[in-house]
């Protein structure tokens, strides 16, 4: 059996992992919303319609923040459709998803079910058709306390206190050409400038360079970049636009979706070959971030939001025709191979803690999402969900450098490693916990070894492995779940020898004295 060593010591860190990196997302795209988080008679719903069944898998997720209202419907979208009375709201065609949008769930309704969800909300202002007065406006609905006809709005609404949203994007993939209202790097760069000039100023910032506030609770701004690397205009687009916004905003925000496409001569290779490609983007967008920080003479360091991040067959049918109301669009069930390079991508994620400091997976709710909802019905946990639920609870404080000597093999970016791995150390829990991807087709031992730790002891050890790679889960079976294995002893203090099944995600949790 090929065996890989792997090392870590508890002084080696990359960086510290910020919470917010567990964050997702909710857009009014299909049933994301209506049916999904949102569903008056449903018997679980609470009295704003809540469902209080996806709010019960939301928390055991492990969710702390979650973006919204999108996604390319924020580009078409006017918050002042979806507030005030119901009967009163207009009904509106969403050109992003060719949809009906009633407008019955609108920023007040959101920041009521991210109360009632404990999760904190991500705004994000329209900078497609959207405006930088409203921009401005809706940072005065949710931030400012009273006094002003926009205030006195959301009190009139049944809001007395303002909400205080922190984290805000200035719009959405403006690098893409199908967003509603696509700008050029340098249209998109000035105006996103202006938009977080005013939006800091009606937040009481009276200084548009963020960190120079002397207002109680400043907005973190995230400006908008590339949508993926293989965007022709990748990575000039994020220097433009960091070159006319870097002193205003406090994140880059990037996208990527992997897919599995079977027309591919080497589909799995390539698909497998997902995290390790992820890494290779954020360094570049962090290599053009220090670029432009030098440019312009900045000491601030900004961070990365990648704020959309998943599978996605995006080869999947539309199921339904044109403008209904909340069809079942983007509705993947994923495989125990997506699951896999799941896995692997959140690895990627934790190995670039330093840089990446908020992330949202998308979606959450039965778009391209970890949790399925059927109407007035049931739900069930995607495969996908066991991987995030592990690590959002346990891949907290430091993520540790790890040297490895793994095999590589070779796929459509280039190189990846066959084992691949993210090992975390709370020092405030005194646990360390190890996330390992055998993406070889036969069993791997790994010889671990966790240096500078005392006591070191074995907690936890789960595996997600299955003998068919497409297995699903649905409302009726949950088949692909992690299973326990026996605890692995520790040698000498430091060694852990383990054997990975073929095509298995291997979670461990040690304590440490
Ligand atoms: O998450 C689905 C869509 O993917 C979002 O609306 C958009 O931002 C991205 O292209």
């Amino acid at each position: 059996m090929k065996r890989t060593k792997i090392f870590a010591d508890a002084n080696l860190a990359i960086g510290e992992v910020d919470p917010h990196l567990y964050g997702s997302f909710i857009e009014h795209l299909g049933r994301a919303v209506y049916e999904g988080i949102y569903e008056p008679g449903h018997p679980a719903a609470d009295a704003d319609g809540f469902r209080r069944d996806v709010i019960g898998l939301i928390k055991e997720l492990g969710v702390p923040v979650v973006r919204y209202p999108g996604g390319n419907f924020l580009s078409g979208y006017d918050w002042t459709d979806g507030i005030g009375p119901r009967e009163k709201r207009p009904t509106r065609l969403d050109l992003a998803w060719f949809t009906t949008e009633t407008n019955e769930f609108g920023t007040d309704e959101f920041m009521k079910w991210c109360r009632a969800a404990g999760v904190e909300p991500m705004m994000a202002v329209n900078m497609g058709t959207g405006t930088i007065k409203e921009a401005a406006r809706l940072v005065e609905y949710c931030n400012h306390a009273g006094g002003t006809t926009i205030s006195d709005l959301r009190r009139a609404n049944g809001a007395e206190q303002p909400y205080n949203v922190r984290y805000w994007c200035i719009g959405n993939e403006m690098d893409g050409p199908w967003q509603i209202g696509h700008l050029s790097a340098e249209e998109y760069g000035r105006k996103a400038l202006e938009a977080a000039k005013v939006m800091r100023w009606a937040n009481g910032e009276l200084k548009e360079e963020s960190g120079a506030s002397w207002c109680a609770s400043p907005l973190k701004l995230i400006v908008s970049g590339s949508s993926n690397h293989e965007m022709k205009t990748f990575p000039e687009w994020d220097r433009v636009v960091l070159e006319h916004t870097y002193k205003a905003v406090d994140y880059l925000s990037m996208h990527r979706y992997y897919m599995y496409d079977e027309d591919r001569e080497d589909p799995l290779e390539d698909f497998l070959g997902s995290a390790d490609d992820m890494g290779e983007y954020i360094a570049t967008l962090q290599a053009t971030i220090e670029y432009v920080r030098a440019k312009v003479r900045s000491r601030k360091q900004v961070k990365i939001s990648f704020d959309e991040w998943n599978i996605w067959s995006v080869t999947a049918p539309r199921r339904e025709p044109l403008w209904k109301k909340a069809p079942h669009l983007l509705e993947d069930v994923y495989t125990f191979q997506d699951a896999l390079v799941f896995a692997g991508l959140m690895n990627t994620l934790l190995n670039h803690c330093d840089v990446v400091k908020l992330g949202c997976l998308a979606q959450l709710v039965n778009v391209i999402a970890p949790i399925m909802t059927e109407k007035g019905g049931r739900t069930f946990r995607q495969t996908t969900f066991y991987p995030f639920r592990y690590l959002s609870s346990s891949a907290r404080g430091a993520t540790l450098r790890t040297f490895s000597d793994s095999d590589r093999f070779a796929n459509m970016y280039g190189e990846a490693r066959y084992i691949n791995e993210a090992v975390n150390y709370d020092r405030a829990r005194r646990t360390v916990c190890v996330s390992i991807c055998n993406y070889a087709q036969e069993a791997r031992e790994v010889e671990l070894e966790l240096r500078s730790f005392e006591g070191l002891k074995a907690e936890e050890y789960v595996e997600m492995h299955s003998n068919d790679l497409f297995a699903v889960n649905s409302f009726d079976e949950e088949k692909i779940v992690p299973v326990q294995r026996e605890l692995p002893a520790v040698k000498d203090g430091s060694r852990v020898t383990l054997k990975l099944a073929p095509m298995s995600w291997n979670f461990l949790k040690f304590s440490v004295r």
